[in-house]
C-alpha cells in the first residue's frame, strides 16, 4: 500500500497538482498574470488570438510569428459537413454546452492520429482546435434555430467573424473589440476545476480532442462556467432594484448561493469583473442602458455588505453575460463563449503537461467495509 503524504483537503484546496508557468493569481493583491503579463495590460493592448499564442507558446509572437498563425486559424475556421450534419440531428432544446463538448470530441474522429511528440501535429491540434470551436458554437445556435450555419468570412478577424457567423449580421466595431477583450480575460486561470481535468485527460497521453471535450464537460456546470448564464437569469428573476435586498436575504437564509459571487482564490473582487464592468459600461454608453445593470450594481452592493466579512465579492462570471447581453448573445450561449476563450489556456496546459508527464493517479482515504458477506438476494432488505 502506498504512504499518505499530506492530509485530506476537500476540493483539493491548496494541494498543488502540477508546476507550471502559464499564469498566476494573488487573490488578496487583485493580480492575475498570464506569463508574468498583467492581465490589464493584455486587455488593453493585446488580441485573444496574440494571448493565445503567449499563453501555448510561452511567449509573445514576433509580427511574422502572429501573421502566420493567425492565417492559419483563418484557414481552418470551416468545419467538415459531416460533424455538420450529425450536429444537425442534435436536439434542438439540448444545451448548446454539450453540444460543445460532443462536437469537440467528434474532432478526434475526423482527425485521428495521434504524434504527441511532433510538433507539427501538436501545433495543427492547437490552430484546429482554436480555429474550429466558434464556428461549432455559432453553427449549433443557427441550426437550433432550423437555420443553415454560416460560413466563417475570411476577411474577418476572430471575434468579428464569430459574432457575424452567430448572429447572420457584421457586427458592430466596438462589440467586437470587447468581445475580443472579453476571450482575453477568459482565456485562461490556474488550476481550476476545468484545466484540472484536461490536465488530467492529458496525462493519459489521449488526443487533444478529448482533452478538450473533457474540459468542455467541466466547464459547464454552474459552480465554475455554467454561473454566467445562471447569472443573467437571477438578474432576470430579481427584476428590479427595489427586490434586491429581499432577494439577497431570502438565498442567505435558505443557505442559497449567490450566482456570480466568492470564489476559491480571489478574496478581493476579481480584477476581471472589474475590467468586464467598465466594458459593460463602454457598450453601454455607444448602444444604451440596460436596466439589469442598475440591478447588478445594487447586488453587489447588497452582497458585499453582507457577506464582505466573508470575502465573497463579484468573480468574473457577475459582468460578462451583461455585456453578451447586450450583444444580442442569448443566455446559454454565454459558457460556450467562455469555453472559446479557455481553449487557449487549456491547450497551453496540455502542452504543458506533456513535456514531464506523468499520469496523475492520486489516492483516497476508503471509507466503505471489509469483509462484508455475499447476501443472496431473497434476504436482502429494501434500503433508501
Ligand atoms: N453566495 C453566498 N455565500 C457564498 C457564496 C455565494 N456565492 N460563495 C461562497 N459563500 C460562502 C459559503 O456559504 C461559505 O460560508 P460558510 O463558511 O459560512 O459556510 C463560504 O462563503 C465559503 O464558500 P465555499 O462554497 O466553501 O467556497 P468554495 O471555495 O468551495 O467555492 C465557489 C467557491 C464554488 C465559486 C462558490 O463561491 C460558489 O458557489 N459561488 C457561486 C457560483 C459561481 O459564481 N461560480 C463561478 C466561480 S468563477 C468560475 O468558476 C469561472
Amino acid at each position: 500500500m502506498g504512504t499518505t503524504i499530506c492530509e485530506y483537503q476537500p476540493g483539493l484546496a491548496n494541494v498543488p497538482a502540477a508546476e507550471s508557468g502559464i499564469s498566476f493569481i494573488d487573490g488578496d493583491n487583485s493580480i492575475l498574470e498570464y506569463r508574468g503579463i498583467a492581465i490589464e495590460e493584455l486587455a488593453k493592448k493585446s488580441t485573444f488570438l496574440e494571448t493565445a499564442y503567449l499563453l501555448i507558446w510561452g511567449h509573445f509572437p514576433t509580427k511574422d510569428e502572429l501573421d502566420t498563425f493567425e492565417n492559419d486559424i483563418l484557414h481552418h475556421r470551416r468545419i467538415k459537413y459531416r460533424i455538420r450534419d450529425m450536429m444537425k440531428c442534435f436536439p434542438e432544446s439540448g444545451h448548446p454546452m454539450d453540444a460543445l463538448q460532443t462536437s469537440a470530441a467528434a474532432l478526434g474522429l475526423f482527425y485521428s492520429r495521434r504524434a504527441l511528440d511532433n510538433p507539427e501535429y501538436i501545433r495543427a491540434a492547437v490552430v484546429r482546435l482554436l480555429a474550429k470551436i466558434p464556428t461549432m458554437v455559432a453553427a449549433f445556435h443557427l441550426m437550433r434555430k432550423g437555420n443553415d450555419p454560416i460560413q466563417p468570412n475570411d476577411d474577418l478577424d476572430y471575434a468579428t467573424n464569430f459574432l457575424y457567423m452567430l448572429t447572420e449580421r457584421m457586427p458592430d466595431p466596438l462589440a467586437a473589440r470587447i468581445l475580443d477583450v472579453c476571450l482575453i480575460l477568459h482565456a485562461e486561470h490556474t488550476m481550476n476545476a476545468s484545466t484540472f481535468s484536461a490536465r488530467v485527460t492529458a496525462s493519459t497521453l489521449t488526443d487533444p480532442y478529448a482533452v478538450i471535450a473533457s474540459a468542455v464537460g467541466t466547464l459547464a456546470g454552474p459552480l465554475h462556467g455554467g454561473a454566467n448564464e445562471e447569472v443573467l437569469l437571477m438578474l432576470e428573476e430579481i427584476g428590479s432594484v427595489k427586490n434586491v435586498a429581499a432577494y439577497v436575504d431570502k438565498c442567505l437564509a435558505n443557505k442559497q448561493k449567490i450566482m456570480g459571487f466568492g470564489h476559491r482564490v480571489w478574496r478581493v473582487k476579481d480584477p476581471r469583473a472589474i475590467l468586464l464592468q467598465d466594458l459593460a459600461k463602454q457598450l453601454f454608453e455607444k448602444t444604451g442602458h440596460d436596466e439589469y445593470y442598475d440591478v447588478a450594481v445594487a447586488l453587489e452592493e447588497a452582497v458585499t455588505e453582507r457577506l464582505g466579512e466573508k470575502k465573497i465579492y463579484p468573480n468574473v462570471d457577475f459582468y460578462s453575460g451583461l455585456v453578451y447581453r447586450k450583444m444580442g448573445i442569448p443566455s446559454d450561449l454565454f459558457t460556450p463563449i467562455f469555453a472559446i476563450a479557455r481553449v487557449a489556456g487549456w491547450l497551453a496546459h496540455w502542452k504543458e503537461q506533456l513535456v514531464e508527464n506523468r499520469i496523475f493517479r492520486p489516492t483516497q482515504i476508503y471509507t466503505g467495509n471489509h469483509n462484508s458477506p455475499y447476501i443472496p438476494i431473497e434476504e436482502r432488505e429494501f434500503t433508501k
